[in-house]
């Protein structure tokens, strides 16, 4: 069964690899010469945007997902994220770094994962895969965390 909202439409894998490749096209990435366009989809059928974002201090880097989970988190408006689609330069697919796989889960714990590059086929992965027996927000509701966290995501963990 493909990857769907909870609406039970059906995502469009292809139109979210397009919109991340355009997204590339912004990315600031004098230093490394490696650009990264991402999007994220939100359950109630929201798109944003992010591209890597470098910085002559390197370390201060902001990744593409990084990017573009904070753009949806800045509407006010937080939302389930069902999918991320992510294109890196070359040939090769490339899936989130280990950071950004955490960001995501933080909104995502069941979102899909498509990595890409300019050749070849996109991975298809999930979040679940990707960071396994992860730490998020519910673990900090059980009791010890300031305020439970983000409590809108889906209850999975
Ligand atoms: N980068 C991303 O934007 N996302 C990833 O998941 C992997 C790495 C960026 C960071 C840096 O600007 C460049 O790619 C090379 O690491």
């Amino acid at each position: 069964m493909k990857p769907q909202h909870t609406s039970g439409e059906s995502i469009d894998e292809a139109d979210l690899l397009r919109r991340a490749r355009a997204a590339r096209s912004r990315a600031y990435a004098p230093y490394s010469g490696f650009h990264v366009g991402a999007v994220v989809l939100t359950d109630d059928g929201r798109v944003f945007e992010g591209a890597n974002v470098e910085n002559a201090s390197y370390p201060l880097t902001a990744c593409a997902e990084a990017n573009a989970v904070r753009s949806m988190a800045m509407t006010g408006r937080v939302s389930p994220i069902v999918a991320v689609a992510v294109v890196g330069d070359g040939e090769d697919a490339i899936t989130p770094c280990g950071a950004c796989r955490q960001i995501i889960f933080e909104f995502g714990p069941t979102a899909t994962v498509y990595g890409s590059g300019d050749g070849g086929r996109p991975i298809v992965t999930s979040i679940k895969d990707l960071l396994p027996h992860a730490f998020g927000p519910r673990r900090l509701s059980q009791g010890h965390g300031p305020d439970g966290g983000w409590a809108g995501g889906p209850d999975e963990l």
